[in-house]
């Protein structure tokens, strides 16, 4: 019987998103604190003879090497020595091209799963220096939990305590590409940036309100003018009820934190009439 394991890969939501002036390698220099919510995709891990194979309930994700778990089984069958090989199975819930990690999640969970599968037991900081050659959001997704990312984000102080989310997101019929939107952000553009420190103080107090009133991301700055019907989204989920709301990493997808399920459900009922890849989520941990 050949050995297989099944890891989940939970979405992140970005409660702060803040860059400080663009690297030298490329990238930007950011401070943002990330979130992991209870909207997972399932990666079973089955383990095979030779070579990867990638597949998924999903038509809109590619099952070749430009897929993220694909590229980081490869990874783990070339620096580890592994003989043998892998099948990925991916079963995906989280929306594509959404500013939620899905493409990192999944190579996360990857990595944990070979580490399981062929009882590697490589330790999690050399996972998250593997993951970080793969892509600036599987160090996190790997931590998981909620944690401040900085450097490309790779670097990350972990957030032991803080309050449980109540949250609707919602998804534009969009997808942007994360390279499209840092290519067009410009420092000038910026009009509010988030005091992290604030962020932090209320996060660390489980001031709820102290949390709603400091989420910023200076990437709306970008994603709204491609796609103006996130700040329509917003304005949206705001009279629904929400405490408040932002658009998720380099979006399109906007999560508003309400006081409770019920009434994120509740907004949920309005919201998913007209977008389909709306969802109730509350904080994974
Ligand atoms: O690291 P990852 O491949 O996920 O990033 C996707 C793209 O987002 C990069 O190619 C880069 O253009 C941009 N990016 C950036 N600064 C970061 C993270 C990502 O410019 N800190």
């Amino acid at each position: 019987m050949k050995k297989n394991v099944t890891i989940e890969a939970p979405a992140k939501i970005n409660l702060t998103l803040d860059i400080k002036g663009k690297r030298a390698d490329g990238y930007h220099e950011l401070e943002t604190v990330m979130h992991q919510i209870n909207l997972v995709d399932h990666i079973h891990l089955q383990e095979a003879e030779k070579g990867v194979t990638c597949r998924s309930n999903s038509t809109l994700i590619p099952d070749d090497e430009s897929n993220l778990a694909f590229q980081a089984a490869e990874l783990m069958i070339e620096k580890f020595g592994i003989t043998e090989g892998v099948n990925i199975f991916i079963e995906k819930n989280i929306p594509v091209g959404a500013g939620l990690a899905g493409g990192s999640t999944n190579a996360a969970a990857v990595l944990e799963g070979m580490n399981q599968l062929f009882a590697l037991q490589v330790p999690s900081p050399r996972l998250q220096e593997l993951g970080a050659t793969l892509g600036s959001d599987v160090p996190f997704c790997l931590l998981q939990g909620t944690a401040v990312a900085r450097g490309r984000g790779e670097l990350l102080t972990p957030l032991t305590k803080g309050p449980r989310l109540e949250l609707l997101l919602v998804k534009p019929d969009y997808q942007l590409s994360t390279a499209e939107v840092y290519r067009q952000f410009r420092m000038e553009k910026i009009t509010k940036s988030p005091d992290t420190l604030a962020f932090l103080n209320a996060w660390g107090t489980e001031d709820i309100d102290g949390v709603c009133k400091y989420i910023i991301n200076v990437l709306e700055t970008v994603s709204i003018p491609m796609v103006p019907e996130i700040e329509n989204i917003k304005q949206q989920i705001c009279s629904l009820g929400a405490q408040n709301v932002l658009m998720s990493g380099s979006g399109p997808t906007v999560f508003g934190i309400f006081k409770t399920q019920q009434e994120a459900r509740l907004a949920w009922e309005s919201m998913k009439v007209r977008y389909q890849e709306s969802f109730v989520v509350s904080s994974y941990r």
